[in-house]
């Protein structure tokens, strides 16, 4: 089966992945991954994140960026800008620079203006920015603007391409929590101050046997608030070595994610943060863990993509 096909049956969702230029030339994972049957949407795990993009202050580099852009546009597949403003992966001049407040606003402004005006696509504008208490996470930005520099990062990103879905994305807001509830506090208050938020990605990085059990629900308090939902970066990793028990839960825990995006009205598209276990960050940083993704190392569909193809066809 071919999972974006089955996403277009219901005329509402995209199924999309991550992926990165380092492994485009492995002809075995290119051919799935090029395949617009499979996947409608394609995220650049790495290559447009800020040290790749602006290494040094106004001088922008877009070609590993324009690859993966190139790559989707060609196949017809939807393109995820990821993304504008994180913590991590900033070149030098950024992360150790030394700047006033309204140096690094007319910094953040550049960068995002210029990303945005690049690449006209839905995008990842805000990485991360709250803690899981649901108070600002105090990095570079934070400690030299407050928060001022969200507001800033919007603005330049909608005034460089008006039709751009623009969004905030984060870790640890599956469920209903204070991370997701401060979320739902601080959107409101922006957009009443007019800045243009339209969605909230729902990054996703799960564990088998452990997903929060109110996944539709808040979701569906996202949406009630008028916000665009999308899962963007969904892998659900267990600790090694894998067993058939393991692999027979992670089928589940793939199906209840994708009937609960399935089940909102809002709720827009699944992006799988790299579709295959040979190129998952996962046992890069969980020492022990890892087999995260629906396909396996040789490129085979695991039980895991069968779980999928059940949660679209519900
Ligand atoms: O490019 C260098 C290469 O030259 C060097 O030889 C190699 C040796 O370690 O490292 C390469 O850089 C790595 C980079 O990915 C590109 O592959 C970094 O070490 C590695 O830390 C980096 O990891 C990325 C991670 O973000 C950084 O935090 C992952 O690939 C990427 O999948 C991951 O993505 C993030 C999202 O952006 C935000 N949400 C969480 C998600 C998972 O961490």
């Amino acid at each position: 089966p071919f999972l974006n096909l089955i996403t277009k049956q219901n005329d509402k969702l995209y199924f999309g992945t991550a992926t990165n230029n380092v492994q485009l030339n492995d002809t075995a994972y290119a051919a799935i991954l090029d395949d617009s049957r499979m996947f409608g949407q394609i995220t650049a795990a790495n290559s447009m994140k800020w040290f790749d993009t602006e290494p040094e202050r106004g001088h922008f580099t877009f070609q590993d960026g324009d690859v993966i852009r190139d790559l989707a546009k060609r196949n017809g597949q939807l393109l995820r800008g990821h993304n504008c403003v994180w913590h991590n992966q900033l070149p030098d001049w950024v992360a150790n620079g030394s700047f006033t407040k309204p140096d690094l606003l007319d910094v953040v402004k550049t960068h995002c203006g210029t990303l945005v005006g690049h690449y006209r696509d839905s995008w990842d504008i805000v990485n991360e920015v709250l803690n899981d208490d649901g108070t600002f996470r105090e990095d570079i930005f934070f400690n030299t603007t407050g928060s001022e520099y969200i507001p800033t990062a919007f603005h330049a990103a909608r005034a460089a391409d008006p039709h751009a879905k623009l969004y905030a994305n984060d870790f640890n807001i599956e469920g209903i929590n204070a991370k997701s509830e401060a979320y739902r506090n601080l959107i409101p208050q922006l957009r009443k101050q007019g800045v243009p938020i339209d969605g909230i990605g729902i990054q996703s990085h799960l564990i088998v046997g452990q997903l929060p059990t109110d996944m539709k629900e808040n979701m569906e308090a996202f949406t009630a608030i008028g916000l665009e939902v999308a899962i963007t970066e969904l892998d659900i990793r267990m600790t090694l070595p894998e067993t058939e028990e393991l692999l027979e839960q992670q089928k589940k825990d793939y199906a209840t994610v994708i009937e609960a995006c399935n089940a909102v009205k809002g709720c827009v598209g699944i992006t799988v943060w790299d579709f295959s276990d040979k190129y998952s960050w996962v046992p890069g940083s969980f020492a022990g863990q890892g087999a995260a993704c629906p396909w396996d190392e040789n490129m085979k569909e695991k039980p895991a993509f069968f779980g999928i193809v059940e949660g679209f066809l519900g």
